[in-house]
């Protein structure tokens, strides 16, 4: 499923006729329909020269975290530490932003643009640890297709 997807990521970020953002956001509810086990998808970016991400586009509830400082959260942990960080339960994380108490598990992807640590993607699921390796590398490669259009 996550390879078929890949070949539809591609043609909506190569759709030049619209935003990067509009692109974006297609993307967030094409990840986000097609996965069950998907239930929020967005993307973070570094909020200019500031220590802090910034929400970009996202598909699924509003959340009040649209501005997350360097080193506090996953996603913050994330834009310092440069790894995945694939979250199976929620709840035995310390360092964690609650976004909705429906959550179960977590897994932000950075995304490097020319090698800089530039944002990330970041899934939040309902299921309990429904990550494998396979979600990183498909998270990865969409992550890669967006530095290109960035
Ligand atoms: N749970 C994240 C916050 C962002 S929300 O999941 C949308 C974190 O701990 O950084």
């Amino acid at each position: 499923m996550l390879e078929s997807l890949k070949s539809e990521v591609a043609a909506i970020l190569k759709d030049s006729d619209k935003t990067v953002d509009s692109r974006l956001q297609v993307v967030c509810e094409l990840l986000r329909k097609s996965i069950p086990y998907y239930d929020w998808v967005g993307f973070y970016f570094k909020n200019g020269d500031k220590q802090e991400l910034k929400l970009g586009p996202y598909a699924g509830e509003p959340t009040d975290h649209t501005i997350i400082p360097f080193g506090k959260g996953i996603c913050g942990q994330v834009a310092i530490s440069n790894e995945n960080f694939v979250v199976p339960d929620v709840a035995a994380q310390d360092n964690y932003i609650a976004c909705s108490i429906t959550v179960k598990s977590e897994i932000v992807i950075p995304l490097f643009l020319n090698g800089e640590n530039i944002g990330q993607i970041d899934i939040d699921s309902n299921t309990p640890d429904p990550f494998t390796e396979a979600d990183e590398r498909f998270l990865e490669f969409v992550n890669q297709k967006v530095a290109e259009i960035l």
